[in-house]
């Protein structure tokens, strides 16, 4: 390995905001897609392990003391278009610290792609979001970005980020993973393509607050209303409802806790989380049964799906191109609704916190989010939570 402090250094320059608020016509809340998604974790060096290793995440990109950058280590992971950052701090004394301590393994940035920062932050910022950094410059050897961030709920955040032709592994001051520790093993990927969607959890009564913000502050539009009707078990309930973004390349449902008999999963989540935060993210692939294939022989693990489940499948979502047996031999979920189907299926939580997990779809057609599916996954959920204690 080769130290040194002046490997791809960052240079940060705030943006001139009057410059930035004439910079041009474009539609100022244009959002291209997610960008990537930023997790703090207590070790970014064993969380990308296991990313990489279980769900066939490569890393590409690193950041920390052996590129000059003292107070924390990053790892960018690639699979498909997807890109992860995973984030740890160094001291007990760093604010990222604080994070983790309070809410462990968990998402903290899910970053979209911009064309125009500093026009999307100024006008989000208008409209009433809470600016978290200003627009600035970030610039290394490979180029620039611009890059912004606001708040949402919880301690998440979202960041704006330009790119203006920046040719590095990730964002700048990142150096190539392979150039940081070159005898690592190659990681194969396991064929998930791009992020569908990311789901956020917020507290009893505070769900329309959310939709609102994400209509009035950047734009976008309620995709689906679910009530407690469709998605309740026999002792907990949720409500949902999506917002869709960025032209419909943004998907972001938010729940809430609705009134059940005994705890419900999203008040677990809020207990255990310290608060509001993501609570899934979901990515697409175009082919299910290999992808979880190859996972579930990495050995990563999956909600249990109650045995009665596919009894009902035929009838309730009638012919699919996939096998029905492989479907059922993998624990996949199978959904229909008026423009097509979909397959999916839940990992369970990703770290001992009953808090973020992982969810692999494959649309065909479809473009919900497996409501039919809510019950029988609500009641597999609940058969954990029932086994932690916590129902
Ligand atoms: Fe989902």
């Amino acid at each position: 390995m080769t130290a040194s402090k002046n490997l791809n250094p960052c240079a940060i320059s705030p943006i001139d905001p009057a410059k930035a608020r004439s910079a041009g016509s474009l539609d100022p809340l244009a959002i291209d897609g997610f960008h990537h998604i930023e997790i703090y974790a207590d070790s970014a060096k064993q969380s990308a392990f296991y990313l990489a290793h279980g769900f066939g995440f490569r890393p590409v990109g690193y950041r920390g003391p052996e590129t000059g950058h003292r107070d924390s280590v990053s790892i960018a992971l690639q699979q498909g278009n997807v890109l992860l950052q995973i984030t740890c701090p160094l001291r007990s004394t760093s604010p990222l610290a604080e994070h983790v301590h309070k809410h462990g393994f968990s998402a903290k940035d899910v970053a979209f792609k911009v064309p125009n920062c500093a026009a999307s932050f100024y006008e989000a910022v208008k409209r009433g979001a809470q600016p978290v950094s200003a627009p600035a410059e970030w610039r290394d050897q490979n180029g620039s970005i611009i890059h912004a961030s606001i708040k949402t709920y919880g301690d998440t955040v979202h960041s704006f980020i330009e790119h203006t032709g920046y040719e590095g592994p990730f964002l700048p001051g990142f150096a190539p993973y392979s150039q940081i520790f070159p005898r690592d093993v190659a990681i194969e990927e396991a064929g998930l393509a791009v992020i569908d969607h990311v789901v956020g959890n917020v507290e009893l009564g505070r769900m329309d607050e959310w939709v609102a913000f994400y209509e009035k502050v950047l734009g976008f539009t309620q995709f689906k209303h679910f009530s407690d009707k469709d998605i309740s078990t026999e002792y907990s309930a949720l409500m949902s409802k999506v917002m869709n973004g960025g032209g419909g390349k943004i998907k972001m449902p938010i729940n809430e806790p609705a009134e059940g008999k005994r705890k419900s999963q999203i008040e677990e989540y809020l207990e255990f989380n310290g608060g509001p935060g993501v609570q899934h993210i979901a990515f697409r692939t175009n082919d299910i049964i290999s992808v979880v294939s190859r996972l579930r022989a990495r050995g990563v693990r999956f909600l249990w799906v109650p045995k009665n489940y596919y009894e009902q499948v035929p009838s309730r979502v009638g012919t699919i191109r996939e096998d029905l047996a492989k479907i059922q031999e993998l624990g996949i979920l199978v959904d229909r609704d008026e423009d097509g189907y979909l397959l999916q299926i839940f990992t369970k939580n990703l770290q001992d916190r009953p808090t973020l997990f992982f969810e692999v779809i494959q649309r065909e057609g479809s473009q919900g989010f497996g409501a039919g599916n809510f019950k029988a996954l609500f009641e597999a959920i609940e058969r954990d939570q029932a086994e932690r204690g916590n129902l």
